[in-house]
């Protein structure tokens, strides 16, 4: 039985890549996760460190029996879709998935007394804000101006939690994530995405000779050396700004939002030369024009974070990043041969 500081945690869309690495975050801190998920895009084999409940979060009713079986007052909702290009194409399923899904949520919670929700949100809320910053860092008070339908589900999301956190009496935490990468060093869990549409990923299928040569959007950028700055944190760190939000003190029915980043960005140049460090052969790659509204830089400024949850990037260095990820997609534990997730069918 969880003492009063231990909590039982609904993580939803805990079989994907970063709900896995803070299940694992959760129970190292004494915490009982137990993870809701349809598979649609996660890994049963990413599931170790709690429970399973095997459902869909737009399932309203399965969510409460879920909440009402493991008597969870704490929900980290991650489940949802994330590819931005395919949300420009099918936003009838990213409003689905990630805005009546969480309504979905949202419901259940209320009805269940859940005390406190964690929201997987994204620096994509800022969108096309950041092109107007240069090289600034962003802060959480920049402009909100989503460039994608997934952007706007994010957005949209954040001012649904905040208005039902309001409303039915429990507190709730954003987290603005910037670019999730790396890999947890035990080696039992990491990122497979499929399709996968990240750079790091993608640029180290490309060394390893199982991935095809990629292409640098931009070279004549404003930044030092004249391709885009972006903020990757360590999945490991972002794993621990979660139990920090599930942590925090916080009254009744309040709503906060943090970035969650390293602080400092990475050129796409700088990563490709720490892979290339990392795996002995440069990603092989061409080099193309910039992709429109693309930003120069997206970095986030992490005091707030840092102030409030006492959070600080411990492991997202670029080499560790770099590292941790060469290990992991040299001896994946699942996705390379472990059958491909479902898909999102509807
Ligand atoms: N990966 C990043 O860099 C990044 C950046 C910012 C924000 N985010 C957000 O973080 C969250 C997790 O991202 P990830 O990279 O771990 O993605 P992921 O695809 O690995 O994990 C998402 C999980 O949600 C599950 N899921 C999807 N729809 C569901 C549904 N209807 N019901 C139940 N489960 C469902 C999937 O099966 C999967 O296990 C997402 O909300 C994403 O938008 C990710």
């Amino acid at each position: 039985m969880a003492s009063e500081s231990e909590h039982t945690v609904l993580v939803t869309g805990g079989a994907g890549y970063i709900g896995a690495h803070t299940a694992k975050a959760l129970r190292e801190r004494g915490h009982n996760p137990v993870v809701f998920d349809n598979l649609s895009s996660g890994y049963r084999d990413a599931v170790r460190w709690g429970d399973f409940i095997h459902g869909d979060i737009r399932d309203t009713e399965a969510v409460a029996e879920a909440l009402a079986r493991t008597q969870a007052r704490h929900i980290i909702h991650f489940a949802g879709l994330i590819e931005v290009g395919r949300s420009v194409s099918r936003p009838d399923l990213f409003w689905a998935h990630n805005v009546t899904g969480l309504a979905s949520v949202l419901q259940a919670a209320a009805k269940a007394q859940v005390q406190r929700v964690v929201f997987s949100s994204s620096a994509a809320v800022y969108g096309q804000a950041a092109a107007g910053f240069e090289l600034d860092l962003l802060s959480e008070d920049n402009p909100k101006a989503p460039a994608s339908p997934y952007g706007d589900t994010k957005l949209a999301g954040e001012k649904m939690i905040a208005a039902y956190a309001s409303a039915f009496g429990f507190s709730a935490v954003a987290l603005r994530y910037f670019n999730a990468a790396g890999a947890d060093p035990s080696g039992l869990i990491g990122e497979a995405h499929q399709p996968e549409t990240h750079l790091i990923p993608l640029a180290i299928a490309a060394a390893l000779g199982h991935g095809k040569p990629l292409t640098v959007f931009g070279t004549d950028f404003p930044t030092p050396d004249g391709t885009c700055l972006r903020d990757y944190v360590h999945v490991d760190d972002l794993a621990a700004a979660h139990v920090a939000a599930v942590e925090l003190p916080l009254a009744p029915s309040a709503f906060e939002a943090f970035n969650i980043g390293a602080g400092h960005g990475a050129s796409v140049f700088e990563v490709l030369a720490a892979i290339e460090a990392a795996c002995g052969r440069a990603p092989p790659h061409s080099l193309g024009a910039r992709r429109a509204g693309d930003p120069a830089s997206l970095v986030a400024d992490p005091a707030r974070a840092n102030r409030r949850l006492g959070w600080t990037p411990r492991c997202s260095d670029l080499d560790h990043i770099i590292r941790t990820a060469v290990a992991w997609h040299k001896a994946p534990a699942y996705g390379a041969t472990s059958p491909q997730p479902a898909g999102i069918l509807s």
